[in-house]
């Protein structure tokens, strides 16, 4: 089976765009360009139609969710766009008791510590997310040749929600249960990666052109601990979706130190956050990965002049890559200016356009 043919199965209008070019490693008119969080506080337009619903319950909405997904689409002209929802609402769909808090992130009523709690954890069916296929259904036909990007949360990230019961800095009920009970973390993780897989097969069933695996917090582990206790479950959910043929992005914040086994898991694009230039960054990760980023974005609260040079920095550092989608860092804060992410949309394609 070639990847063509499998991937033609699911969007053949969005093969040809240079996102998906770029993460297969073929050459392209212009780097292509999109945003982690481009959908979201940033854009008047979002805080407009969110006025008075809650973050989860506007996940479920597949009306609201595909109108939020498109604003960055059209505002920006961004070469993807990315699928509203959030990382934890395929626990929510299997009834984990949680809520997205503003200002403060996903808070878990009951963190999951023990055995017993395990239990909580059950598989996930594309029933449960009925409204994510219905959006995706909507979106794949507004967005045309605009490929989606569907996503989930990686087993750490997720875990670290989970045991924690919150956001945290230090993740210390995460790592302690990591280096104390081995098998029970295993376990876990192992419970979770089933989750996600399930989670993007019903994106890409449905119409996603890609998928990234958001292991946000990762960095905070060494390499022998991400290869020992984590890398084994962003394995199984790299395989369990590798036969669509779809571009798989794995992304983490200050992974420095793992992007080689962030790569080695499985993905075909890695995402480099701002501090390892790209062609380090693809020193690193070695052969036959696209590489994803890397622009500061606390650089956006620069003046122009400074946006335009950091990013001459990040494209110089990118221009031997094998193939080059260009992020941020880490996701857009909601302070920014929207137009200062027009522009710099506008600056990428024009400074790469061949
Ligand atoms: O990228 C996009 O535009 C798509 C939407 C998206 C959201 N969350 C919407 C959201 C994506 C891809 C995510 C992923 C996500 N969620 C991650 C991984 C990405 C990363 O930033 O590393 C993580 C760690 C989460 C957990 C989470 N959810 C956090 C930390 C927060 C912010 C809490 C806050 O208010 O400061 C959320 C809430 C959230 N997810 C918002 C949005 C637009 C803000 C809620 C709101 O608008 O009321």
């Amino acid at each position: 089976d070639s990847p063509k043919g499998q991937q033609t199965k699911h969007q053949p209008q969005t093969y040809d765009s240079a996102f998906l070019k770029a993460c297969r490693r073929e050459a392209v008119p212009h780097t292509p360009v999109w945003f982690m969080r481009q959908a979201g506080r940033s854009l008047p337009e979002y805080l407009k139609v969110r006025e008075g619903i809650p973050m989860l319950e506007s996940c479920m909405r597949p009306e609201l969710v595909t109108e939020i997904t498109l604003q960055p689409v059209r505002r920006h002209k961004v070469d993807a766009a990315i699928y509203f929802s959030d990382i934890v609402v395929p626990l929510k769909a299997i009834g984990i008791d949680l809520d997205i808090k503003p200002g403060v992130g996903p808070v878990v009523a009951d963190p999951i510590r023990t055995r017993a709690d395990l239990a909580r954890l059950r598989d996930l069916t594309p029933e449960d997310v009925h409204y994510v296929t219905e959006a995706i259904g909507m979106l794949t036909g507004e967005l045309g040749a605009t490929p989606l990007i569907g996503f989930a949360g990686a087993p750490f990230t997720l875990a670290s929600y989970l045991v924690e019961g919150g956001p945290s800095r230090s993740h210390e009920h995460t790592k302690a249960l990591m280096y104390g009970d081995p098998q029970l973390w295993a376990d876990l993780l192992d419970r979770l990666a089933e989750i996600t897989s399930a989670f993007l097969k019903v994106q890409i069933e449905a119409g996603a052109s890609a998928v990234q695996l958001f292991d946000s917090w990762v960095g905070a582990l060494a390499p022998a601990d991400y290869r020992r206790s984590v890398m084994p479950a962003s394995v199984k959910v790299f395989d369990a979706v590798a036969s669509y043929g779809v571009p798989r992005i794995h992304f983490g914040v200050g992974t420095g130190e793992l992007l080689g086994l962030m790569g080695e898991a499985g993905a075909d694009v890695v995402g480099v956050d701002w501090r390892v230039p790209l062609d380090e960054a693809a020193r690193r990760v070695g052969p036959g990965k696209a590489l994803q980023g890397n622009l500061d974005p606390a650089v956006l609260f620069a003046s122009r002049e400074v946006v335009e040079a950091k990013t001459d920095e990040v494209l110089a550092a990118a221009k031997d890559l094998e193939g080059h989608v260009f992020n941020l860092g880490h996701g857009v804060m909601p302070a920014m200016d929207p137009d200062a992410l027009t522009r710099l949309v506008d600056y990428v394609h024009t400074r790469t356009a061949v």
